[in-house]
């Protein structure tokens, strides 16, 4: 017979995880004011609020923490980083940060200005803040098949070209860059082809500008267009990651991610003069230019993370992982996104509560519902992620409603997963005997997702 998948690691070292009971978690996720960012770790069984920072390094990865030189200025560790983006990404000009949203702030403290607007794929929500905080708007412009999660598309992460030429024709003097998100997390963890990558390029040198990535999954991108797009299937993920950043002005890194850390990330840069002023704000914000927010053995993980995760074995045992817990909520009939995306199953909360309407929360009713069924945490990647509009101050009600299970690289087993599927196949079955969802007590001014408190309608 053929033999079935099976992941090319094992296992060193365990951690393990408390299985409360369903009254504790009434009562817990009652004090957390139904946000379950106020939930703590040891009060979840599996965690899959996000894959940032929560996967497990490698034994090389370890033993490279040994040898970081924490060196103020000029560190081995910083030279080996420098290195591995010029091997991998092709950036002749890096700069450390703590994390990614770090490096937004230091990249758009440079580039972005009041009243600019700023095009791409469903920007991520930090990006989006601090855009907006600098008073300029996040366009987004993405494929419409990314708003209908039945609709099959291989690469619902692209840039509708016809959308971005709109922008760049009526707004071209305000519009700094273009930023492609790859993978689009907000639109289901899903890739954006090479083809996509080489026609947004070629817009963006018919209007002058720059092209951005933001590269969190940015592996977990090539590796899908290894798979969907025929042209590539015979090229490693190292050519094909070579090969979409030639087409980079600049990235943001949130190394948490791809690159398997728990903290850091990046800018990487091909102008001398963009790396020379973000420089400046680096230094400010972060720290001096060759640590900028990390230590050096964190760097030093970091190099060693970029090499391994841009490894096609490494990238199938995590993304055969994701599709194994979607393939079984499939078989309970509960609504995602498909195709699957590279990090997390994102499950379609309209889809799964028809009968509420969008005010009650939904996807965060959902959230809540699958922690008390399971302990199991997700996370709401819907209207009250989107934040209120910043002119009417009106809540903002997304084409997507989704609660995302994002799993951790390579930190739990399948029978988690089958745990997983059978928690939301359970909250799925009981789905009509919930008739209602949240209304907001308590809320931010910006990215209120974190801090908001909700009671039940
Ligand atoms: N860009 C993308 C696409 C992201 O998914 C994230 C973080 C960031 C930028 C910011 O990076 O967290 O290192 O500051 N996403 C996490 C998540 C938080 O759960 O998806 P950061």
């Amino acid at each position: 017979m053929e033999l079935p998948f099976a992941e090319s690691f094992r296992i060193k070292m365990i951690e393990p995880i408390y299985k409360s009971s369903r009254e504790e978690r009434l009562n817990w996720i009652q004090k957390a004011k139904y946000n379950l960012f106020n939930i703590k770790s040891n009060q979840v069984f599996v965690d899959l609020l996000t894959d940032s920072g929560t996967g497990a390094m490698s034994d090389k990865q370890w033993s490279e923490m040994m040898l970081g030189d924490e060196s103020y200025a000029g560190a081995s560790s910083y030279y080996k980083l420098k290195n591995a983006i010029k091997n991998i990404m092709g950036f002749d000009y890096f700069l450390p940060t703590h994390q990614g949203r770090a490096a937004e702030n230091v990249l758009f403290s440079v580039l972005v200005k009041e009243g600019d607007i700023v095009p791409g794929n469903s920007h991520f929500d930090t990006t989006k803040g601090h855009i907006e905080f600098r008073k300029a708007t996040a366009v987004d412009c993405t494929i419409d098949e990314a708003f209908d999660t039945t609709k099959q598309h291989p690469f619902k992460g692209n840039v509708d070209l016809n959308k971005l030429d709109d922008v760049l024709k009526s707004y071209a003097s305000k519009v700094p860059f273009v930023i492609i998100t790859i993978t689009n997390n907000t639109a289901g963890g899903q890739p954006v082809d090479l083809d996509n990558i080489k026609e947004v390029y070629s817009l963006c040198q018919t209007y002058g500008k720059m092209l951005i990535f933001d590269s969190a999954r940015f592996a977990e991108n090539a590796y899908f267009i290894k798979q969907r797009n025929p042209k590539y299937a015979n090229s490693s993920i190292k050519e094909i990651v070579k090969e979409i950043y030639s087409y980079a002005d600049a990235t943001t890194m949130s190394a948490k991610k791809d690159a398997i850390v728990n903290m850091g990330g990046f800018i990487g840069m091909k102008s001398k003069s963009l790396f020379d002023k973000a420089s400046v704000y680096n230094i400010m914000f972060e720290g001096f230019i060759t640590y900028g927010g990390m230590s050096g053995r964190d760097m030093n993980a970091l190099a060693q993370g970029l090499d391994e995760n841009t490894e096609f074995s490494t990238l199938e045992n995590r993304i055969e992982q994701v599709a194994y817990l979607g393939r079984k909520l499939v078989e309970y009939g509960v609504p995602v996104q498909e195709p699957f995306g590279g990090h997390a199953i994102f499950v379609d909360a309209k889809r799964f509560f028809p009968h509420i309407p969008k005010e009650h929360y939904l996807a965060q009713t959902l959230a809540v519902e699958t922690y008390i069924e399971g302990g199991v945490r997700g996370v709401e990647i819907g209207s009250i992620l989107a934040d209120r509009d910043p002119i009417t101050k009106l809540d903002r009600f997304p084409k997507l409603e989704l609660m995302r299970l994002a799993i951790p690289r390579r930190t739990y087993t399948n029978n988690h997963m089958d745990y997983v599927a059978a928690t939301l196949g359970n909250v799925f079955e009981r789905r009509n005997s919930i008739k209602s969802g949240f209304r907001i007590t308590h809320e931010a001014p910006i990215l209120r997702h974190f801090t908001v408190e909700l009671e039940r309608i």
